[in-house]
This record gives structure tokens, sequence and C-alpha cells, in this order.
């Protein structure tokens, strides 16, 4: 069964650890993921950008997908399943087609735009008994093909948002998407006081998870971050073990070429470099 993200980081927060979004891409992706949260007793969230959505045939099949996986597999562990970066018409084709959990971005609209249609959200996913994470000030980097600045966001605009009853805020405090420049200055840790300050409870979100370094990880949990967004290191891993597979030669030895074979190792790594944030993010043994 699939569950909303708002028990798990309400404990998170007040358990002052973090909750891991690590995103999937393919049916491996979704099986490593949910084995290695089953493996250590942690919650998960499960995240889906709209690109991803859309190669894996649709929401409705990512929704299937991985509500079969959870009773095949006797996944017991709290997961969430959820929209990652949504637009408003993304937002209602997941939680038509059964996604427990929802980001609308709004990031990018005027914040009176943003505010309107994330109170609209908000209603929806409340009578739903679906999460909803809102964003304020865009988070660098790319995705899906969209570049975004790396802004500090307005606290301010934070609590306005924060007042409207969403699950969990993402704000924007320097951090950005995919790999970080050599010259990146790190986190604000003053704008995520700030922000933390004036949301009280809510639980806030850390996107960009790949290459921040731990210790800063650790003291944006400390100040209030209790879901932490992995996306690229995952992807990293992967290509790098599949690619060591094949400059090995490995696919050319027996029935080395079988799918089953070709992806495990890739598999395998995601499943290391899951555990390995579950460890850092303090959520093994939380479930
Ligand atoms: P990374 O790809 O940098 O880990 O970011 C993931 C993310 O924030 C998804 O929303």
């Amino acid at each position: 069964m699939l569950v909303s993200a708002k028990e798990m980081l309400t404990k998170a927060k007040a358990g002052h650890y973090g909750v891991g979004q690590f995103n999937i891409n393919n049916l491996e992706w979704t099986k490593a993921i949910l084995q290695t949260a089953q493996e250590n007793n942690s919650p998960v969230i499960l995240g889906v950008s709209e690109g991803a959505g859309k190669y894996m045939c649709g929401f409705k099949t990512v929704t299937e997908m991985t509500k079969a996986m959870i009773d095949e597999l006797g996944i017991t562990v709290p997961v969430a399943l959820h929209l990652d970066h949504g637009t408003y018409e993304g937002a209602k084709k997941c939680i038509e087609a059964g996604f427990s959990s929802i980001m609308f971005d709004g990031s990018s609209l005027p914040i009176e735009e943003n505010i309107a249609k994330t109170k609209e959200l908000v209603a929806t996913c409340n009578k739903l008994g679906l999460s909803l994470e809102a964003e304020v000030g865009a988070i660098g980097g790319e995705e899906d093909g969209v570049v975004g600045a790396g802004e500090f966001a307005d606290p301010d605009e934070c609590k306005k948002i924060a007042d409207l009853g969403v699950t969990m805020l993402a704000a924007g405090i320097g951090n950005i998407h995919g790999k970080y420049p050599a010259n990146w200055p790190g986190l604000n840790f003053d704008v995520l006081d700030q922000i933390q300050q004036r949301t009280g409870e809510m639980p806030l979100v850390l996107h960009g998870g790949t290459g921040i370094p731990d210790d800063m990880v650790k003291r944006a949990i400390s100040l209030g971050v209790s879901k932490i967004n992995v996306n690229t290191e995952c992807q990293l891993v992967f290509a790098a073990a599949t690619r060591k597979y094949i400059e090995e030669g490995k696919d050319e030895v027996g029935k080395g070429f079988d799918p089953r074979k070709l992806l495990a190792p890739g598999t395998q790594a995601i499943k290391d470099k899951v555990k390995e944030k579950m460890e850092m993010f303090g959520s093994i043994d939380k479930a």
C-alpha cells in the first residue's frame, strides 16, 4: 500500500532525521529502492518527475507497477509515491493515477499565482489524504530540460505558502540539481534558519541532494530539513557500474548479455548508494 508522506515526515522532523526521496526511472530502480528501504527498515519516498513518468508509459503504469511490487516483494515499510516538480496539470494527472504524494512546483510563477494554485491543490489533496509539497524560490540546475538559477527563497513568501496547509515545503537555499560546480559556495544556512523560524513545524525539503557534502546535509537536517531528494547520484553509480561490466567484457562471456545479468551491477550500485544515504540521513530503523 502507498501512504502519504505526512506521517513519516512529521516523525522525521520531530526526531531530527531525514527521509530520502529517491527518483525512479524504471523497474530496476523501483525494485532496488524498495528492497533497500525494506532491508533497512526505513521509510522511503519514490520520486517521479513528469519526464520519468512519460518514459515509464504514464503515471498510471508507475502507480500500478509500484503497488504490485510492494505487494509481490512483501514491502511493509511506509512508501510514498510522489510526483517530483509537478506542473498543475501533471499534479491533477498523478492524483487521478493514484499517487500518494504530490509536488506542485509553482516556483516559476508569480507568487500570487503560485499561492492560488497551491491553495486549490491543498484542498484536493486534503480531501484525498495525499501529501502536498510546494516550492518557493527556484532550485538551480537542470531538471527535465528546465534550467533554474539557484535562488534563495524569500522567508516571508515561504510562510505564506506554508500557511496554506501544504505538508512540506521546498525552498531554494543555494541548492541545485545535478552535479555542483567547483566554485559552488554551499548551502545558505542563514536563509534556511529564517525559513524554519517562520514555518515552525513544517517539514522542509532539500532538493539537489547529489553532491552536497554530508556535513552540510546533516546541518540542514538539524535546521528543519526532513526530506532530502537524491536523483543524479543514483544515475551516476548505475552508469559507472554498467560501464565497468561492459568494459570488462562480461557481457560477452556466456549469457552475460542477458539483461537480468547486464543490469544487475547497476541495480546493486543503486542499492548501495540508497543505503549509504539512508544511513547518513538517519532514517534506518525508523519505519
Ligand atoms: P539531484 O539530481 O541533484 O540529486 O536532485 C534531485 C532532486 O532534487 C529531485 O527533485
